[in-house]
């Protein structure tokens, strides 16, 4: 067997502030220990991930020898950064694994933002087709883990001759049915660890493949070990933000905190009244009850205006801005509550959708209608 990553499985935010670097890399270790675990054989370098810095990425795979691969992304002296493949022996056969990043403008500019220029993006066609050179008489099957999103593996699938399967990502699609280009297969499994793609091959006179897409539901049983690891997480990250040297101090019970919203009251009681109904008014508890309430990657949208001038912040942790409150829709009225001015925009769905994101509620635009019914407390 073979376990392959393409791509952004560290992190997630464009953007690591300072606020939340310490959590994000308590993240990444996390999940690089657990895939580690599990045996991970090659993981490709996402744009996401090198927001962490790429000496952090170089810590991580030293310690946990985390097996990153990307023949496409080099140093100032035009290095590659990590390895450019691995070779695996699987049943007597060897099979070949390189990592492509994408060239587009818009992503070799952000690797080059996010890395402050330490490293950039050369031509994936090129680079594929050097790896391969090398790779040839060498394996019986070669894999080719991108991160460049599914047009653009078509393209390396033509124009790179001998790429048995391509495992793509960044534009986050699920392939039940693989793509056929030719010889070469091209999947991808989806965000967020949702599914897990199986693709069974047997190598011999005739070669067969079998795509098979695993949902990773609740079904799923936890494995209590690193069930465990996890919790140690949770803790690790609460302890970081619970501490007064953070800047936050013991936190009271939800329930007796002054919500910011009680601004509002006196003059749109009935629209607080209607909030407190809605699941926007327990967001935060939720949070409590998974003890989650100090992890950054969850406060962000459970929270008020998170980390934007005056709204909550990871290093005050108010929690008079605790849950999605009036300000995070309506935005920062402090100058509405005297001069009584209506805000220069309407709150329209395109604001609902970021939060409520396409993997979290896949038919939230869709369903417009029906979800703003649900928070209705307007004419
Ligand atoms: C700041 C992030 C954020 C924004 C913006 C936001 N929501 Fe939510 N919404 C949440 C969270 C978090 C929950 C889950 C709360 C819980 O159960 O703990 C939620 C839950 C809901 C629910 C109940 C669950 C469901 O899917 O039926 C509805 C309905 C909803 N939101 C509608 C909206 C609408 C409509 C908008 C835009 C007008 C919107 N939300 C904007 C974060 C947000
Ligand atoms: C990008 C915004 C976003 C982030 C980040 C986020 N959530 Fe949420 N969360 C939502 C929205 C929107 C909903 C409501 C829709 C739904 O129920 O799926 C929700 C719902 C939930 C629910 C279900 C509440 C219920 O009704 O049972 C739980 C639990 C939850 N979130 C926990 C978390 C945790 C834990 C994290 C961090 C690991 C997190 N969320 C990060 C937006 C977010
Ligand atoms: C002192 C009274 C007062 C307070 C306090 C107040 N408002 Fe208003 N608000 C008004 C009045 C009056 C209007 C109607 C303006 C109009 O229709 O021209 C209004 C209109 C609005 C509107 C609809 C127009 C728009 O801007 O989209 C929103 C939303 C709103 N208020 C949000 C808030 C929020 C959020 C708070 C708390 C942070 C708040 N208001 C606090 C008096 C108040
Ligand atoms: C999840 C997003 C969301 C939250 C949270 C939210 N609103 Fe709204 N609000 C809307 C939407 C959507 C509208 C309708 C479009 C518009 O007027 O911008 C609206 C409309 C309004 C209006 C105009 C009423 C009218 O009849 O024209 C007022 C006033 C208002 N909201 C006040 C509040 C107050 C006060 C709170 C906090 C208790 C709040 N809203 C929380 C999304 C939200």
């Amino acid at each position: 067997m073979v376990i392959v990553d393409s791509g952004d499985l560290l992190n997630e935010d464009e953007e690591v502030s300072d606020s939340v670097i310490k959590s994000a890399k308590l993240k990444a270790e996390l999940i690089a220990e657990v895939f580690t675990s599990i045996g991970i054989d090659a993981v490709e370098v996402g744009e996401l991930d090198l927001a962490l810095g790429i000496n952090n990425l170089k810590d991580l795979q030293k310690k946990y020898n985390f097996p990153f691969v990307c023949a496409n992304l080099v140093d100032k002296k035009n290095v590659p950064i990590f390895k450019r493949y691995i070779i695996k022996k699987v049943n007597g056969k060897n099979v070949g694994i390189f990592g492509i990043i994408g060239d587009t403008s818009e992503m070799a500019a952000k690797v080059k933002e996010i890395t402050k220029d330490a490293a950039s993006v050369t031509d994936p066609l090129a680079a594929a087709t050097a790896v391969m050179k090398e790779l040839t008489g060498k394996v019986d099957y070669v894999v080719a883990l991108t991160h460049q999103g599914t047009n653009r593996d078509w393209v390396i699938a033509r124009r790179v001759p001998g790429i048995d399967l391509v495992v793509g990502g960044h534009d986050q699609q699920k392939t039940k049915d693989p793509n056929e280009a030719d010889k070469t297969l091209i999947v991808q499994a989806g965000v967020k660890g949702q599914y897990l793609g199986m693709m069974e091959v047997t190598l011999g006179a005739t070669k067969t493949s079998k795509n098979t897409l695993f949902a990773l539901g609740d079904d799923v049983p936890n494995d209590p070990k690193i069930k465990a690891r996890i919790s140690k997480y949770n803790d690790d990250v609460a302890s970081l933000y619970n501490t007064p040297g953070a800047g936050a101090t013991t936190q009271p019970a939800a329930a007796d905190v002054k919500l910011s919203l009680n601004a509002c009251e006196m003059c749109h009681a009935d629209q607080v009244a209607k909030w407190k109904t809605t699941d926007h008014a327990k967001a935060y508890d939720t949070l409590v009850k998974k003890t989650k309430q100090f992890d950054p990657s969850c406060l962000k949208c459970h929270t008020t205006r998170y980390e934007q001038p005056e709204g909550f912040s990871m290093k005050l942790q108010q929690m008079e801005l605790v849950n999605v409150q009036c300000e995070s829709c309506h935005g920062f009225r402090k100058q509405h509550i005297t001069d009584l001015k209506p805000a220069a925009q309407k709150v329209k769905i395109a604001l609902c959708i970021t939060c409520h994101t396409a993997d979290r509620c896949p038919t939230f635009e869709k369903d417009e209608q029906k979800v703003m019914e649900k928070i209705k407390h307007w004419k």
